[in-house]
């Protein structure tokens, strides 16, 4: 869908309807909707468990650029919306578009049957670590499952790592 609009854009770079398009799937839904969402999350788990502080420094301030990204599609779409109703029309036709499809990103099919938090933590923890561990970034786990144990408890216990979840019936 991006790199369709992206094309045609190259070809027309007067539509300027394709452009509050693009602008529409970029900056709010790739950049706002999933960009920041998983910045968000990878920050949190890695400052909950004390982990690569470096990259939580350098990671925040990448969010914090990316705040601005979003912050300029929404002023360009306003803008635009404000000087003619089609093109309000058009935002809204490229949420409908595009929105399920970036909801199955951040909540696979396969995942339908868990809670959110067990949604939100599998993708920072498990498998993520696990390669972290291997390139020698993060020290081994302390007892049976370590450090996400420490940062995952009060409750938050039911969480699988390393592998898809099992399905509840
Ligand atoms: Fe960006």
């Amino acid at each position: 869908m991006l790199a369709s609009r992206g094309r045609r854009l190259w070809q027309e770079p007067e539509d300027r309807e394709v452009a509050v398009e693009f602008v529409t799937i970029y900056h709010l839904v790739v950049e706002g909707m999933l960009g920041l969402t998983g910045q968000h999350f990878m920050i949190r788990y890695n400052e909950q468990a004390g982990t690569l502080p470096g990259f939580v420094e350098g990671f925040s301030n990448v969010a914090r650029d990316e705040h601005r990204h979003v912050a300029f599609g929404a002023w360009f779409l306003r803008d635009m919306a404000r000087r003619d109703r089609r093109y309000a029309d058009a935002i809204r036709r490229t949420l409908v578009e595009v929105v399920p499809i970036a909801d199955g990103v951040l909540r696979p099919n396969w995942m339908q049957n868990m809670s959110d938090e067990d949604v939100a933590l599998f993708g920072v923890s498990g498998q993520n670590n696990a390669d972290l561990r291997r390139a020698g970034a993060v020290a081994p786990p302390e007892g049976r499952h370590g450090r996400r144990d420490a940062a995952l408890s009060a409750g938050r216990s039911r969480v699988r790592c390393g592998r898809p979840p099992v399905r509840r019936r």
